[in-house]
């Protein structure tokens, strides 16, 4: 790997001229039956790593190949990749890549909600127990670690409420009891956090949300660390998994410009944000960058920027003072998801996904993306929005 910094990598990360011959990204190569020259031939194929090599559609194409790998050189240290049609379905096979039945989990108890829909159905259905943790929890966690803990999920910052993990520590402790760690780092991608190299044994994205960046595709990925490869590959060949050449197409594309778009996101996302701790209608505005939020001190430390995403929490007002807000905003959207070119807003209520602690936010919130509009725009729009809430809140 070069010294180069990721804004440069990823520029070209990831092409092979035997994959692109000659032109800059690699072409969809849509597959599903190879040829063989004989029945030798299938049968030397079918004996043989397939890994980068032809064989059937479900094991991929150069087009897959070429996202897969500029992934793996974006995250220092890391041994390979594998992508999925969506973040869920990276998260899923990467849990059931290092859990058997009998064994336990911890995760993180500001998760993505899917995640701890599917650590209490389908792993908790497959003899595989979840137990939540405080998201400050840090090097603590070794205190949780039962005979059977064999993964520890993370995401940081987390869902909804951006609580920054001290990941670092976490890992250093699983890694002393041979507990698998996993992250889900969609909210900074390798760019911001290089978490492979900050110990992490699996490293999840949600490639929907920046990767393609363009609120067109859906997409998911795992990179591993040296050692966690194969299992994974395995655990996904067996599930079937497999990512469409057209979706990892539309990524590759997005990928060269995401260093470019992130920093953007970050510049705009703080002025609305530091302009919205200023505004008598908002009781706390929680972006990791921001010393309000919780974990502010572990990401100075260890990030090299933010994104896009973020909450505020209102002063007082209800659900319908709340919905006066969002609803008559001009340029952001009101919709799941994020990491693409626009803006959204949503309401969400973070202690409905709550089981080992309580946030101690009181107040309706709202979760906004900020896009790649003009940040005194947003302003302006957020300004007539929260007139709107405190006519309505009375
Ligand atoms: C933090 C986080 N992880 C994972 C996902 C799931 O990704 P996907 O929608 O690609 O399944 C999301 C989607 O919103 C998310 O916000």
């Amino acid at each position: 790997m070069s010294d180069d910094t990721p804004a440069t990598r990823v520029v070209s990360a990831g092409r092979r001229p035997e994959w692109t011959a000659g032109i800059v990204n690699p072409p969809v190569w849509r597959a599903s039956t190879h040829l063989y020259d004989s029945v030798a031939d299938l049968r030397t194929a079918a004996g043989t790593d397939t890994h980068h090599r032809l064989f059937y559609g479900r094991r991929g194409a150069p087009t897959q190949w070429s996202l897969a790998d500029a992934l793996t050189e974006l995250e220092p240290g890391a041994e390979g990749t594998f992508l999925y049609p969506s973040g869920v379905a990276a998260i899923a096979a990467a849990l059931l890549s290092v859990l058997s039945p009998g064994d336990e989990l911890l995760c993180v108890d500001s998760a993505y909600d899917p995640t701890r829909s599917l650590a209490t159905g389908l792993l908790k259905r497959f003899g595989i127990a979840t137990r939540f943790y405080d998201p400050l929890i840090g090097s603590g966690i070794a205190e949780l670690f039962a005979p059977n803990t064999r993964a520890v999920m993370m995401e940081s910052p987390g869902s909804l409420t951006f609580e920054v993990q001290d990941v670092p520590a976490i890992c250093a402790a699983a890694r002393a009891r041979s507990i698998a760690t996993l992250l889900d780092n969609t909210w900074a991608t390798p760019l911001l956090f290089p978490a492979i190299e900050r110990g992490v044994d699996l490293s999840i994205l949600s490639c929907t949300k920046y990767v393609v960046g363009h609120s067109d595709a859906m997409l998911g990925s795992v990179t591993a660390a040296p050692g966690r490869f194969a299992k994974l590959r395995d655990t996904s060949f067996q599930l079937g998994q497999v990512a469409s050449p057209d979706d990892c197409w539309l990524a590759s594309r997005g990928l060269r410009t995401m260093a470019v778009r992130l920093r953007q996101h970050e510049a705009a996302a703080l002025e609305v944000a530091r302009w919205l701790e200023g505004r008598a209608e908002v009781a706390r505005v929680l972006h990791p960058a921001l010393p309000g939020c919780p974990g502010h001190e572990t990401f100075v430390r260890d990030f090299a920027g933010s994104s896009g995403l973020f909450s505020f929490v209102l002063d007082g007002g209800d659900d319908r003072a709340r919905a006066a807000l969002i609803d008559g905003l001009r340029l952001f959207g009101i919709g799941y998801s994020w990491g693409g070119f626009e803006s959204l807003a949503i309401p969400v209520d973070p202690a409905r996904c709550r089981s080992a602690t309580t946030p101690d936010f009181a107040g309706p919130f709202v979760r906004l993306h900020i896009g790649l509009e003009d940040p005194r725009d947003l302003i302006a729009d957020l300004a007539a929005g929260l007139d709107r809430f405190a006519a309505a809140r009375g």
